[in-house]
């Protein structure tokens, strides 16, 4: 039996639905199972990162556990040290970690730090391990596409990274591979997209697919600041994502072929990604 946690979310819900399709006995975890859906012979079970005990018994019979820590505060990798001490308690004998591809380019950013402290918990946990480490997901694009239905605009902000985006079905697919294959054991694999596109060839992309052009407006930091104080976003989620933004310009664009050395298949690409949700831009 496999465990998935972050069942409900991108990367988890497509891992649920490619392993049931396999009959591969799979258990989808969720803080609110009595509101998930998923597909037929699918178990559900009730657990929380925030509640150790909830994982315990979440584990029971299980053997290999999908990590999907979905966020770190001040206080590091907390959910991984519950699901670890969990998992050893439980029995299971191997942990596959989603993390970050900040980690491999030695990125200080809060997302990557916690994601690097949190890929040592599951080191040392004494289980066999596998890392993957995804750059930007393809669904960052969701954040325009208010903008994109109402004006046929793209904002941006000076400096976005040329981006390799990868499709969470991909990232699903080397999860699937890696949890029912041998041969990953102490492996950390760097997944991205084929092709590194910039936010130009991403709003072209978009409009190939609604059959429209799209106008891109690349705002000043300090524009882009008061569009966010105008919204009343804030905090350190949001500054934590904007220092990973910025950081990952760096390295955002470099493309791994890990994805189609893994799965036999190249990458998803922008274009599918986009026609598969082209709803939310119209
Ligand atoms: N977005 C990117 O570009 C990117 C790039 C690289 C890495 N990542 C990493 O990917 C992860 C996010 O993956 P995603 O986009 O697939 O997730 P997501 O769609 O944001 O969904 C979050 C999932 O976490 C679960 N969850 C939230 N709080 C929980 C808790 N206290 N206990 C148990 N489960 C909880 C939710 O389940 P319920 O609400 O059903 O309980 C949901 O399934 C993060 O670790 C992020 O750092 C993201």
């Amino acid at each position: 039996m496999i465990l998935i946690t972050g069942a409900t979310g991108n990367v988890g819900s497509e891992l649920v639905a490619l392993l049931a399709a396999e009959n591969v006995p799979v258990r989808a975890m969720t803080r609110s199972p009595g509101k998930a859906r998923f597909p037929a012979g699918v178990e559900v079970v009730a657990g929380d990162f925030d509640r150790p005990d909830s994982l315990v018994g979440a584990m029971d019979g299980v053997d290999r556990v999908f990590v999907l820590p979905p966020g770190y505060g001040s206080d590091g990798p907390v959910q991984e040290r519950a699901l670890a001490a969990a998992a050893a308690q439980a029995g299971v004998s191997h942990l596959v970690k989603l993390s970050t591809s900040g980690v491999t380019f030695d990125a200080t950013d809060p997302i990557s730090a916690g994601h690097r402290l949190g890929e040592q918990v599951v080191e040392d946990s004494g289980l066999s391990w596998t890392i993957l480490r995804p750059g930007t997901f393809m669904v960052y694009l969701y954040g325009y596409a208010p903008t994109i239905a109402a004006e046929k605009t793209m904002y941006v902000t000076e400096g976005d990274p040329v981006s390799a985006m990868i499709h969470p079905r991909d990232i699903a697919a080397v999860a699937a591979h890696v949890l029912t294959t041998p041969g990953h054991e102490g492996r950390a694999y760097t997944l991205t997209g084929g092709q590194a596109l910039s936010p130009r060839q991403q709003a072209d992309t978009i409009g190939q697919v609604l059959g429209r052009p799209i106008r891109l407006v690349e705002r000043t930091r300090a524009e882009a600041q008061a569009e966010f104080d105008r919204l009343g976003w804030s905090g350190p989620r949001l500054e934590a994502l904007l220092e990973l933004k910025r950081q990952s310009a760096a390295w955002d664009f470099t493309v791994f072929d890990t994805v189609e050395q893994l799965t036999g298949s190249a990458p998803l690409t922008l274009h599918d990604w986009v026609s598969e949700n082209s709803h939310l831009f119209d």
